[in-house]
């Protein structure tokens, strides 16, 4: 196939996974009405068509915590990237740094912080879940800082999981057992590509930022368990005291959907947030990202970088999105698809897509510089 869009990188990785990394990536919580909202929401937002505006010079360029990229795109946290391709993580986040955007790497990796850094030639980004074990925590923070992370991306909105079904019935999160075990040998087998080159050739198969640290941080078959486990649900804004101490580069809070949530993260003085639901992963029945953001960056009022996830799937969404308040856009299954489906090759045409896209929707709304994008491009 000719891959013409983010969706076909969609129809590709389905064809290469075993069927419960793809539903990890496709799925959502409960209903995923969140999930469905984050994408039909940003669809039914109208861009005004603007004509006779010399758009023959485009700036796609931009700043976030004092480094430039060439685009308001980044690529968001996503856990188990190991699983959609050989060392993924590694992968996508050479082609992140060939493009000239961040690469924020999941504390749910396949591959350690250790082992992304040495391969970007960028500095990467880091995402942190809160384990309940603070020492592991402590550790896990200084070894970013150790490996010069741009940014710190503290995710807020998983004290707890939200059922997904699909993780369920796929054998993802299904409870330990022959049943599951044999459901997910069989998975692997039918899928003899992806099981020679990322099963037997990409091992080891663990959380590289928690191996050693955490006992049995492999997750398979367990992964809502093992969160309900391990992941401190007693978290306030307080804690964000906590995290200061230990990292001095930028904080970015990731999951505000809320008004009041957005108040309390920039009194917290926090450097960034993230307008997230988790991509339709946890509350289902939460508005879409795209609904919320105009109202989150009106309250933020430019006195932290506003970034959003959720319903992104093209260059047209990243301008929607920049129109909408954000300063920038984050993927999430737009990489992950493209990264299943073609490795680090896959995930720098992914970009090249979303840039060309973001390109032509710029020149036909006038809008010649994504810094000045506004709410005057919307209709
Ligand atoms: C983890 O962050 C997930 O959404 O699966």
């Amino acid at each position: 196939m000719n891959v013409a869009s983010i969706s076909d990188f969609r129809e590709l990785a389905r064809r290469r996974l075993p069927r419960m990394f793809f539903d990890y990536i496709d799925g959502g919580s409960y209903d995923e009405i969140t999930l469905r909202r984050n994408v039909s929401d940003m669809q039914s937002v109208a861009l005004r068509q603007r004509v006779m505006r010399d758009v023959s010079k485009l700036s796609l360029a931009t700043e976030l915590f004092g480094r430039g990229y060439s685009m308001p795109v980044g690529l968001g946290p996503v856990g188990f990237a190991g699983m959609f391709a050989r060392r993924g993580e590694t992968q996508a986040a050479r082609a992140a740094a060939r493009a000239g955007v961040p690469f924020c790497l999941s504390t749910l990796g396949i591959c350690g912080v250790d082992e992304v850094a040495a391969a970007s030639s960028a500095p990467i980004w880091f995402q942190l879940y809160m384990i309940k074990d603070r020492g592991v925590m402590s550790e896990l923070l200084a070894r970013a800082a150790r490996l010069e992370c741009a940014a710190l991306v503290f995710t807020l909105d998983l004290p707890v999981a939200g059922a997904r079904y699909r993780d369920y019935r796929a054998g993802m999160s299904a409870p330990p057992g022959v049943a599951a075990s044999v459901r997910r040998a069989w998975q692997g087998l039918t899928h003899p590509a992806w099981l020679w080159d990322v099963y037997v050739g990409g091992g080891p198969h663990a959380f590289g930022n928690l191996a050693g640290a955490v006992k049995d941080a492999k997750g398979f078959g367990r992964l809502a368990a093992w969160v309900a486990a391990n992941f401190d649900a007693t978290l306030t804004w307080a804690d964000l005291g906590w995290v200061r101490e230990r990292w001095k580069g930028p904080i970015i809070v990731k999951g505000i959907l809320d008004a009041e949530d957005a108040r309390e993260a920039v009194a917290s003085g926090v450097d960034g947030l993230v307008v997230s639901n988790h991509g339709g992963r946890q509350l289902d029945g939460a508005s879409s990202s795209i609904a919320a953001l105009p109202r989150v960056a009106d309250i933020v009022a430019g006195r932290a970088t506003v970034l959003m996830d959720g319903g992104v799937r093209s260059g047209l969404d990243v301008l929607r999105a920049l129109a909408s308040g954000a300063q920038a856009c984050l993927l999430g299954r737009a990489w992950a698809y493209a990264l299943a489906a073609q490795g680090e090759a896959g995930v720098a045409r992914a970009l090249e897509i979303i840039r060309a896209e973001l390109a032509v929707a710029m020149a036909l709304t006038g809008c010649t510089d994504v810094r000045a994008a506004s709410r005057d491009l919307l209709v």
